[in-house]
């Protein structure tokens, strides 16, 4: 089974997808470590809930965003993870984290990347005026949510959305292709060929 570690900074959702698809057995997986850069994020105790090994790790204990990176990456190998899920994590990824992880490190981003990268991508879509939006499941590169695109889901834009409605919408979709798109990694049926993910 996939060794997963998983990074979150809030509500935990993702992360109680995940949770969810394994003890469905619909995903391969066992989710070893949840590390939060947020002291009350309720995704520490969706974890905790499950049995499963949360840490909150404040990133200004640390000299600089490098050294905080080393030493998550550090407790993750100490518990074997081989694949690390950004689960609603806010920061942004450094090359020494990546390098301990090489294609082994996913992210969910509620937009139809490349449209909408970085923060508030709901409020984005809906200010742009498109009428489809959605959610990507993508590998982490050094860029803002620009690294290989393995699944997307794609929602409509109702003429009554608010930020939340959308954001409710998008989020019942991540909800589906995160744990999809872990299971094809899973299976190893996921090639990363330059810009793009084959899948097997
Ligand atoms: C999700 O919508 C996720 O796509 C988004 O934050 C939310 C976290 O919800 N992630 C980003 O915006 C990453 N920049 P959750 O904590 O309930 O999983």
């Amino acid at each position: 089974a996939l060794k997963i570690g998983v990074l979150a900074s809030g509500r935990g959702s993702n992360l109680q997808s995940l949770l969810d698809a394994i003890s469905a057995g619909t995903l391969d997986a066992e989710i070893v470590l949840v590390i939060s850069d947020k002291q009350n994020a309720m995704a520490l105790d969706r974890a905790a809930a499950q049995g499963v090994p949360a840490v909150h790790l404040n990133p200004k204990d640390f000299n600089d965003r490098k050294s905080y990176d080393l030493a998550i990456a550090e407790l993750f190998k100490e518990r074997g993870a081989t694949a690390i899920v950004l689960a609603g994590y806010m920061r942004i990824i450094s090359r020494p984290f990546l390098e301990s992880f090489p294609e082994r490190v996913i992210n969910i981003h509620p937009a139809l990347l490349p449209a909408f990268p970085g923060l508030h991508s709901q409020k984005q879509a809906l200010e742009y005026g498109v009428r489809y939006s959605g959610c990507t499941v993508h590998f982490v590169d050094e860029g803002m949510d620009t690294g290989p695109i393995i699944v997307q889901a794609v929602v409509p834009v109702e003429k009554d959305d608010t930020e939340e409605t959308l954001a409710a919408r998008i989020l019942q979709e991540e909800h589906r292709i995160l744990p999809e798109a872990l299971q094809l990694l899973a299976q190893g049926r996921l090639r990363v060929e330059g810009r793009k993910v084959q899948i097997l």
